[in-house]
């Protein structure tokens, strides 16, 4: 600490950089009061100086030079991705300074190096602006949560995709108009993939996971799925079993034998579960513990000033141990459990077919579910005609199977069956059904 102040090197103006600069300076005397000491800006590394005149003497280019600098105290990592920020967060814990960051995809990548480096220089590591923007979330699972057994966080946890699927959901858009709605308004980005194919959401599904079950869980132990192949047919079909489609981040704890699963894809949850009504750019998330129950957060998951509030959480709290010469609650993977692969996750399905519509097309259907070991909770068929007539043999109509919890690999290999029947004329989707522990649920 230069004289009494925490000083910080903020890596990074962008979104959420410009609104950590703004909100400093605005509130200095209120979080000065809160941590104990003034919160200065040592200095601000940027790519391209010229696009920030206001900065004056803070800016810098030699963001390595920066974070080593004796008078800092802090890093601020609002860069983003997996290098430099990597490098440079590894050069500042080595050297001492704390560190606060929102890179959800190099914590989801390499958490367990940087938390190694703060842990070798007894430094803070805190990163909750990382998953679900402004949602006080991963403060209330390390540390309110401590005493208790958490079995499953799952949730909402990208706003763009829920944008797009809300659009689909409330206008009967297809995916292409939806996400051209969401990048006019400036929240999918020129390269949505990060966000539609899912890898946004899995990131933060591994935060999650490494700190609800105490394991350390990674981007590449997260299964997978984007929502881009979700059509409004899909979310037609959901409304007609009581359900809308969000793609959610799902961190469950399994016994027998104790593990992990951590995954993400678009599902059908009922219309009735809290998740359903989470609407917009919106993010929440349903914890659920043994003792504690259910528990959910909800709000801003994305933005420069929701975010800028997580960060600036964060950077108090830090600043506080400084004062005091304390550090904070660290990570802790004790349990290491494994993380159970996909193909062995139980999960319902709704598998909507075309098929030919004559005499003994359901029961040779119904009789792959049955030797695949997957159990059939309800079958609805629409179109054609109940009529086996031999003039009309191959008058199509539309099978909707939904099933009971099967394992995803069983339900596969039967859709790889089905697909190859000659009853069988289309397999139009398989959706996953999620009841997120609510009784009492469609279908
Ligand atoms: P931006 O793209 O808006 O800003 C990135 C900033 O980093 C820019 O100021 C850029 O400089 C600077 N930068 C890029 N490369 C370098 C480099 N090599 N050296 C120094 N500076 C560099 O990002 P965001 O503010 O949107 O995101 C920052 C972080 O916050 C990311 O990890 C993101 O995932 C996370 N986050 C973002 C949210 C959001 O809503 N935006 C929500 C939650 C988390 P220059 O200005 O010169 O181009
Ligand atoms: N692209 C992310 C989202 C930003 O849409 O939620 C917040 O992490």
């Amino acid at each position: 600490m230069k004289g009494n102040a925490v000083r910080v090197a903020l890596l990074g103006c962008g979104t959420v950089g410009g609104e950590i600069v703004r909100l400093l300076r605005e509130q200095a005397s209120e979080l000065a009061a809160r941590a104990g000491a003034p919160v200065e800006l040592a200095g601000v590394a940027v790519r391209r100086p010229h696009k920030h005149p206001e900065l004056g003497d803070l800016l810098t280019t030699d963001a390595s030079a920066l974070v080593t600098r004796p008078d800092v105290d802090v890093v601020v990592e609002l860069i983003g991705g997996i290098e430099p920020a990597r490098s440079l967060l590894l050069e500042a814990l080595k050297a001492g300074k704390s560190v606060v960051t929102a890179n959800k995809a190099l914590l989801a990548e390499d958490g367990a190096a940087l938390a190694e480096a703060a842990d070798a220089s007894g430094v803070d590591l805190f990163y909750e602006a990382s998953v679900a923007g402004a949602i006080p979330l991963l403060r209330p699972l390390r540390e309110s949560l401590a005493g208790d057994r958490i079995t499953r966080v799952a949730g909402i946890v990208n706003g763009t995709t829920n944008f797009i699927l809300s659009g689909m959901t409330s206008s009967g858009a297809g995916y292409a108009d939806a996400l051209e709605e969401a990048t006019r308004l400036g929240y999918a980005e020129a390269d949505p993939s990060a966000d539609v194919d899912g890898y946004d959401a899995a990131s933060k599904a591994a935060i999650l996971a490494t700190l609800a079950f105490h394991t350390r869980v990674t981007a590449a132990d997260v299964y997978c799925e984007g929502m881009r192949h979700v059509s409004a047919s899909d979310i037609a079909a959901a409304r007609d079993i009581g359900c809308v489609i969000k793609l959610l981040a799902i961190c469950e704890r399994t016994r027998n034998p104790e593990s992990v699963s951590a995954r993400v894809y678009p599902a059908m949850i009922p219309a009735a579960h809290p998740l359903a009504g989470v609407d917009g750019a919106f993010n929440a998330v349903f914890v659920e513990a043994e003792a504690a129950g259910q528990l959910m957060f909800y709000g801003q998951g994305a933005g420069g000033a929701p975010t800028a509030s997580a960060v600036l959480g964060d950077l108090v709290a830090v600043a506080r141990n400084r004062v005091t010469g304390s550090r904070g609650p660290r990570d802790c993977a004790y349990a290491s459990l494994p993380v159970v692969p996909i193909g062995a996750v139980p999960t319902r399905y709704h598998v909507s077919l075309e098929v030919a519509d004559r005499a003994g097309v359901l029961a040779t259907i119904a009789g792959e579910f049955s030797r695949h070991g997957v159990s059939i909770a309800a079958v609805r068929q629409s179109g054609g005609e109940a009529d086996s007539a031999p003039s009309h043999p191959t008058r199509a109509a539309r099978l909707v199977v939904v099933t009971h919890a099967a394992p995803e690999a069983a339900l596969a290999a039967t859709v790889q069956v089905l697909a190859e029947l000659d009853i069988v004329l289309g397999v139009e989707s398989v959706l996953r059904v999620e009841d997120l522990g609510r009784k009492g649920v469609a279908p």
